[in-house]
């Protein structure tokens, strides 16, 4: 009889042993290319991205959260939380107190605005064993409760984003770091076609140029991945934070001027406007609903007071976003004073209009081949990504049951919970006298 037990008790020792090491053995890359609208690869030649269709999965488009900006929109994918409750509710950090305001590449590594209490993948992983890092990735550069992620690459100012030969190193670089230092999960980003976008407008030629240079780019990710012996260990997923649209300008439209409709000096005590399709405000003490009448007027927008938007949008019980937020219909800037605002094309509008969708793909040993996906939340991306590095999500607002069929069945199945039931139940044996 004892011999027997201890028997199960070393079958179920090396079981455990054996999820554990393939546990570990787990190896994730995630790829963001900032702003790749959903069907930017429809009118051009992209090879490799259509072989990524026969030998993996791709979503018809996917739906980034409200507020679809690239650090509100990162940190999303990164948590599986609403804007709402992740509370990077800006790519400029900002205090209305004081009037700070942070530009974007300097918040990436301001820690205050990314440590909020809802943990990023990275910490999470890092916390159950596993070794991560992050290339550029927003939200990669903070420390949580004092945590840093293992290995950060961040970002210089001063520097093309579009070096193509850069693009390829950062790829070897980053598949080293699986295949020589057995990292499990590496997030990797890159910042077009976002500049291009903004720059030239989607549907300037130059737009479709970088489509290209990322489809090579994509191409020659899959023969590095062959070349550092990962083909049968790496699961990558390629996605983004949001869309682009035109930006409307005269004398097609009349663009919006806020300090015509609202005098922003006398009412508003904070505000960021003149960034895209999004604004908020910060009304000065008792004119909230003059505010918001006065902006009620205004054409071409609508204004919401922060507590009674609608839930859908899941960003009305942040505490960070002031009491008024503004979002601009489709293509229209919202400028302040005057029309500065140079770009062509921008994003920032409702995440429902199809300029504003992104795209998802995904391929390795445990995705599917040739399979093609229903449209999702992004916010669904998390839950996936933990059932792939076999990890314990922490709370999040995700649903596994919106993306497991793209998964192999099986494929990534964990032994842990029959192995665990095995040993306490023999433990139970082993007590009772
Ligand atoms: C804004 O600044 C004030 C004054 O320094 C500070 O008390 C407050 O905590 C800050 N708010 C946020 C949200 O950081
Ligand atoms: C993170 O913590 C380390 C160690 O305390 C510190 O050196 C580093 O500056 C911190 N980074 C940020 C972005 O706060
Ligand atoms: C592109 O990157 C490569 C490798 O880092 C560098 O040698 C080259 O000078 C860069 N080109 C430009 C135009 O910055
Ligand atoms: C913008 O608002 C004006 C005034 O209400 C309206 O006539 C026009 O059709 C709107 N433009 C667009 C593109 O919705
Ligand atoms: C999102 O998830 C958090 C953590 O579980 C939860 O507190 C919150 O209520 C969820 N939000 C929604 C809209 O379900
Ligand atoms: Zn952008």
């Amino acid at each position: 009889m004892r011999l027997q037990v201890l028997l199960l008790l070393t079958a179920a020792g090396c079981a455990v042993g054996r999820s554990l090491r393939k546990s570990a053995d787990k190896k994730l890359l995630l790829i963001s290319f900032d702003g790749f609208r959903w069907d930017y690869d429809q009118d051009v030649d992209t090879p490799n991205l259509d072989q990524l269709v026969v030998d993996g999965v791709k979503a018809k488009y996917i739906t980034p959260p409200m507020l679809t900006m690239t650090s509100p929109s990162h940190f999303t994918t990164i948590t599986g939380r609403w804007v709402e409750d992740h509370e990077v509710v800006h790519n400029m950090m900002f205090n209305t107190t004081t009037n700070l305001k942070v530009p974007h590449k300097q918040t990436l590594s301001r820690s205050e605005w990314w440590d909020t209490g809802v943990p990023p993948l990275w910490i999470t992983a890092q916390n159950q064993g596993l070794k991560t890092a992050s290339f550029f990735f927003p939200g990669g550069g903070a420390n949580y409760s004092g945590q840093s992620v293992n290995r950060v690459v961040m970002e210089e100012a001063g520097f093309p984003d579009d070096n193509e030969t850069e693009w390829q190193q950062n790829i070897d670089t980053v598949l080293s770091w699986f295949s020589q230092e057995n990292f499990n999960l590496v997030t990797l980003y890159y910042g077009e076609p976002d500049n291009v976008g903004h720059a030239k407008g989607p549907d300037h030629p130059r737009r479709k140029e970088i489509i290209q240079q990322i489809d090579r780019t994509i191409g020659y990710l899959r023969t590095a991945i062959h070349r550092h012996q990962l083909t049968d260990s790496l699961d990558v997923i390629i996605t983004s934070d949001h869309g682009m649209t035109t930006v409307k300008k005269r004398p097609l439209v009349d663009e919006i001027v806020l300090n015509k409709y609202l005098n922003l000096l006398k009412l508003a005590s904070f505000e960021i406007l003149d960034y895209g399709g999004f604004g908020v405000l910060t009304p000065r003490p008792g004119m909230e609903q003059e505010v918001f009448d006065a902006l009620s007027m205004a054409p071409n927008l609508t204004v919401y007071k922060k507590h009674e938007m609608p839930a859908s949008f899941h960003l009305g019980r942040s505490e960070r976003l002031p009491p008024i937020v503004v979002i601009a219909d489709l293509g229209f800037n919202l400028n302040s004073r005057f029309i500065v605002y140079v770009n062509k094309g921008d994003h920032g509008f409702h995440n429902h209009h199809m300029d504003m969708k992104t795209i998802f793909r995904a391929f390795g040993p445990s995705f599917k081949q040739n399979f093609l996906s229903e449209p999702f939340d992004s916010v669904h991306i998390y839950p996936l990504m933990c059932k792939l590095l076999q990890i314990q999500p922490a709370p999040h607002n995700g649903s596994l049951s919106v993306t497991e069929d793209m998964l192999r069945s099986g494929g990534t199945r964990g032994t842990g919970p029959t192995v665990w039931i095995l040993l306490l139940s023999l433990l139970s044996r082993l007590t009772v006298p």
